[in-house]
């Protein structure tokens, strides 16, 4: 079984696809992790992110990258949707997130283009999604939790310029799927959206 969980960020999607992949005793793979590790080793080789060569040059990471907490910093999120804006980027990492959805017994990924390009034959889809003012203020939230100076104008800022790139670039751009369930968290807390999630899950998989 494959539930594919796509939206933009801070949405909510990883939390509530580590969520589902816990429910349902299944693998789970947050795949902005790996254009975050480009985006990071663009910056450690010192290269341009925007620069298809550079770019693709940084997809051989090493897998220790992987575990470093400066992945999740706003700073490498805009480093990943730079990145990921170059379709031979895309292609690097394509095979590495299509074995992952393959593996027996299924698997959750989730991402930008799960649904449409990585496993368009998943059992379930999911776009999560929450209006801008609500995405900012919960990244705020996070990073005061983390003591991190930035404003809530500068994150707000920060997600709509994220949201176009991801939404306006050629190859593989943020949408959802026709045949996916949209999901809209804007008035649910954690909780209520992760429990939204998986009755939605149940009732696709029912269907
Ligand atoms: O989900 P995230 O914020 O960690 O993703 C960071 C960036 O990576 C995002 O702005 C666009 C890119 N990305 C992508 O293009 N495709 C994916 N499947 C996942 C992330």
């Amino acid at each position: 079984m494959i539930i594919a969980v796509d939206g933009p960020t801070a949405s909510g999607k990883g939390t509530i696809a580590k969520a589902i992949a816990a429910h349902f005793g299944l693998p789970h793979l947050d795949t902005g992790l790996l254009y975050r590790a480009v985006g990071k080793q663009v910056w450690l080789n010192d290269g341009d992110p925007d620069d298809p060569q550079n770019a693709l040059s940084a997809c051989d990471f090493p897998d220790s990258l992987l575990e470093n907490p400066d992945l999740r910093s706003e700073e490498t999120g805009g480093l990943a949707s730079r990145v990921s804006v170059h379709p031979g980027v895309r292609q690097a990492l394509f095979e590495r997130q299509r074995a992952f959805a393959q593996q027996p017994g299924g698997a959750v990924l989730d991402g930008r283009d799960i649904g449409t390009v990585i496993a368009p034959e998943a059992d379930v889809k999911l776009f999560i999604t929450a209006s801008v003012e609500e995405r900012a203020r919960r990244r705020w939230m996070e990073m005061q939790d983390r003591e991190l100076e930035i404003t809530l104008v500068e994150i707000e800022r920060d997600i709509v310029a994220r949201d176009a790139r991801d939404i306006n670039r050629k190859d593989a751009p943020l949408r959802a799927a026709p045949d996916a369930l949209v999901l809209d968290t804007t008035s649910f807390d954690k909780d209520q959206a992760v429990e939204a999630a998986i009755e939605a899950v149940k009732t696709a998989l029912k269907s």
